[in-house]
């Protein structure tokens, strides 16, 4: 049985103005006619033999993450809701625990951000259906991208030997190295991405917590002891909050000996910056426009107006957005410093 698991408790800072504490990008809709979570629910419920999802989200967002579940058919959900967020590895350690549970040990799970782009769906459902295997045999499966960029936001796998015939022990783990590391490993060419998916058996990953993390696992095992049923939802203890806040990536994958990763080509995109505009594609200057936009002797600029016209002259290379409280006017190349941005309005607030 393979069990998604939905986490979707992340701020998105980084799409400021559109995207704000009460709303965060999860919840927009970016592409099309769906939310990124309900593109990312979709996507999961296509992959074969995948059964009901769990999502592990911020308990101020329950009624917009039931909703969106509601709006594409989704009403057999686990809804878990966190007091505050304590990044992805109890995200995850809670997510095994309550699968444990219900399922058994063999269970597994196949943890995804859910503010992700993928072009292709279906590559992407047999990516996750061929690192079963792999899982089955108590690996913790991640998902490699070829890398185009020196990204120092991204987690890097060196791949190893072959294990099976799409999966690949992994030699290295990095998680953000800094742009001098992430160049090396652009350069040395036997590097890949880590596309924030991990596929385990429930036990394997809770193991690996145990030997890595075990204040940490031992919290999230208080917590959902102290869980209380509150309508569809599971809403966890103020004591969470107390919890190590870490990532999988740092707290499981720099350190377990049982990663493996399985190449993935399917039109990958984190969403992480304003530059994702591009991905709706440029007119023949370089121009995206999303929105009511008119460009004029423009260049490689992106527009986003969410509720007023944007007229743009003579601009190149920049990034506007428009929304009904605030725009942001940016350059091209620092679509990063947003979060800058946000912290600073933060602080002054
Ligand atoms: N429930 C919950 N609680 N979800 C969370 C929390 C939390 O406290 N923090 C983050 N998330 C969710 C986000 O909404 C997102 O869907 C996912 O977990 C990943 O978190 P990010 O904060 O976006 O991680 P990242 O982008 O810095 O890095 C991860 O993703 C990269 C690819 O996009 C890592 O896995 C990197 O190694 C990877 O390359
Ligand atoms: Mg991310």
């Amino acid at each position: 049985m393979l069990i998604p698991v939905l986490i979707a408790g992340g701020t998105g800072s980084r799409l400021w103005p559109l995207s704000r504490e009460s709303y965060p990008k999860q919840f927009l809709k970016l592409f099309g006619d769906h939310t990124l979570l309900q593109h990312t629910a979709l996507r999961a419920q296509a992959i074969e033999g995948a059964a009901a999802p769990i999502v592990v989200c911020g308990e101020q967002h329950r009624f917009i993450v039931a909703e969106q579940l509601r709006e594409i058919g989704i009403a057999n959900a686990t809804i878990i809701l966190e007091p505050e967020g304590r990044n992805t590895a109890p995200a995850a350690a809670i997510a095994a625990l309550h699968a444990q549970k219900r399922y058994g040990d063999d269970a597994q799970l196949f943890v995804m951000a859910a503010d992700h782009y993928v072009a292709d769906a279906p590559a992407f459902g047999l990516c996750a259906v061929s690192a079963c295997a792999a899982a089955a045999q108590d690996h913790i499966v991640t998902f490699g991208i070829k890398p185009t960029r020196a990204e120092t936001g991204y987690g890097y796998i060196q791949q190893g030997a072959a294990l099976d015939a799409c999966a690949f022990t992994v030699a290295a783990f990095v998680e953000k190295p800094d742009e001098a590391l992430a160049q090396s490993y652009l350069d040395a060419g036997d590097y890949y991405w880590n596309a924030g998916l991990f596929l385990f058996k429930a036990k394997t990953f809770l193991s690996e917590l145990a030997r890595f993390k075990p204040e940490m696992l031992d919290g999230v095992r208080v917590a959902l002891e102290g869980a209380s049923k509150d309508l569809d939802f599971i809403r966890l203890p103020p004591s969470f909050r107390v919890i190590e806040s870490d990532s999988i990536d740092y707290a499981v994958m720099e350190r377990t000996a049982r990663a493996v990763v399985v190449p993935m080509d399917c039109g990958w995109d984190d969403v992480g910056s304003w530059n994702f505009l591009e991905l709706l594609g440029a007119d023949g200057d370089g121009n995206v426009s999303s929105g009511d936009v008119v460009f004029d002797d423009c260049s490689g600029t992106l527009v986003h107006a969410e509720s007023r016209l944007v007229a743009a002259c003579g601009i190149k290379d920049s990034v506007i957005v428009e929304t009904k409280d605030a725009v942001l006017v940016i350059d091209k190349s620092r679509t990063q410093d947003v979060k800058k941005i946000v912290s600073r309005l933060r602080a002054s607030k």
